[in-house]
């Protein structure tokens, strides 16, 4: 009997790309993420290798979104993006229509961000962090405030019409009154989005170790009025906060101007990402997998020719839905129900609904026809809320 072949159903390719340029200028005292100042040999000897594991995973790849992140990927050299531009037009990359690259202020000219936005690049996220000199000095920023205002002119220079601003607030030595004149500064930029996270103390960092050595104290009420204030002020200048610590311009309601951040907001949504370079994330076909935290073990596994893969673990649906849970409640809107149900094949309302109503009983949360989201309240704790849905 003549069987017909079994054809394989190729997978639908992954829309999201993620890379990780993992070089700083100078380490600063509160950042984890990894990153080292480096050599200029060291910096050509990773580009290589990103452009050959962009060729390893270019087939499944159609990306719609884009984010070299960092580190500070506008420490590459103009000859270094050429390169990568090249490479990306060859293996089919090109054409996301959202591309962000991270910017640290002190690492930016006018040819090269010209040259960022001819090549593709339409979105800058810009990390400011304070405008108080300071507290800029406090965190070990290598820029002052007056690049961060000259850079974002250069960026508008260049032509980029889609710009954020990173900020940190609960700083160490930082007051309300300090915070409220830097959300000022910000807001009058008219940046296009705003990210501002409270100061995470993460271990192994010279300001984990200074809170451990008693030589400042958290203060959680500031920290709180902090937050307040950032939501009233941002509001006020037009934003729209669409997650914890996210806000944009443009409404839901008038989806061209829209200027929330689609990359990221995938990630939320549980969606799938290729994540290249150093310590990066991938989330593809349900598993997770992590690259080495080390430049040159990375360089030295694809010039062998394989990914770099420290690890990968694959979640049970169920454990995967509801990590999937757990991060789309950082978004305002929480998880419609109908939509969750298609993401992750798992009811919202059957699997959780103890959770649900822990978190309505605490005020945290609260549950509508067709959705279930965090109140303001519960979105200052969001981390605490989402660990009751992790199965
Ligand atoms: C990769 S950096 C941004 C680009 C560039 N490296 C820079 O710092 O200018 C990403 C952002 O994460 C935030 N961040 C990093 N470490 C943090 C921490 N420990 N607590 C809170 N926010 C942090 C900062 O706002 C920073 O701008
Ligand atoms: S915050 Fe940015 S510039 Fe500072 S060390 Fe981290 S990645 Fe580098």
């Amino acid at each position: 009997m003549n069987a017909e072949p079994i054809r394989e159903l190729a997978p639908d390719p992954v829309t999201s790309l993620y890379v990780h340029v993992p070089f700083c200028a100078q380490k600063c005292g509160y950042c984890a993420f990894y990153s080292e100042a480096s050599t200029g040999e060291m910096m050509s000897r990773y580009v290589t290798a990103l452009i050959r594991e962009m060729e390893m995973v270019a087939s499944r790849l159609r990306p719609q979104t884009v984010f070299f992140g960092g580190g500070t990927p506008t420490l590459l050299t103009l000859r270094h993006w050429e390169q990568i531009f090249a490479a990306m037009d060859r293996l089919g990359l090109l054409g996301a229509r959202e591309w962000t690259v991270e910017c640290n202020p002190a690492t930016l000219s006018l040819d090269k961000a010209r040259l960022l936005r001819a090549g593709g690049v339409n979105r800058v996220s810009m990390g400011v962090q304070s405008f108080n000199a300071a507290l800029l000095d406090r965190l070990g920023r290598v820029h002052s405030r007056e690049m961060a205002f000259k850079s974002f002119d250069i960026l508008r220079q260049a032509g980029f019409d889609n710009l954020n601003l990173d900020l940190m607030f609960a700083i160490p030595g930082q007051t309300l009154d300090v915070w409220r004149e830097t959300l000022a500064e910000a807001t009058a930029l008219g940046s296009e989005h705003l990210s501002s996270y409270e100061v995470i103390y993460e271990e192994d960092t010279p300001l984990y170790a200074q809170l451990k050595a008693g030589r400042f104290a958290v203060d959680e009420d500031l920290a709180c009025a902090m937050y307040e204030e950032l939501v009233e002020r941002a509001t006020e200048a037009g934003f729209r906060q669409y997650e914890i610590a996210n806000f944009a311009r443009g409404a839901g309601r008038a989806p061209n101007v829209d200027r929330s951040c689609q990359h990221n907001v995938n990630y939320w949504r549980g969606g799938s990402f290729y994540g290249l370079g150093p310590s990066a994330t991938s989330y593809v076909g349900g598993a997770r997998t992590k690259h080495w935290s080390n430049t040159a073990r990375y360089c030295e596994e694809i010039e062998r020719g394989q990914r770099a893969i420290e690890s990968s673990e694959e979640l049970s649906p169920l454990a995967r839905a509801g990590e999937t849970a757990a991060f789309g409640l950082r978004m305002v809107e929480g998880w419609p129900f109908d939509q969750f149900l298609q993401v992750t094949g798992h009811d919202l309302r059957k699997e959780w609904a103890a959770d649900m109503d822990q978190l309505e009983r605490q005020g945290w949360g609260r549950a509508l026809p067709d959705r279930f989201q965090l109140t303001r309240q519960g979105l200052r704790f969001a981390d605490a809320a989402a660990q009751l849905f992790l199965r």
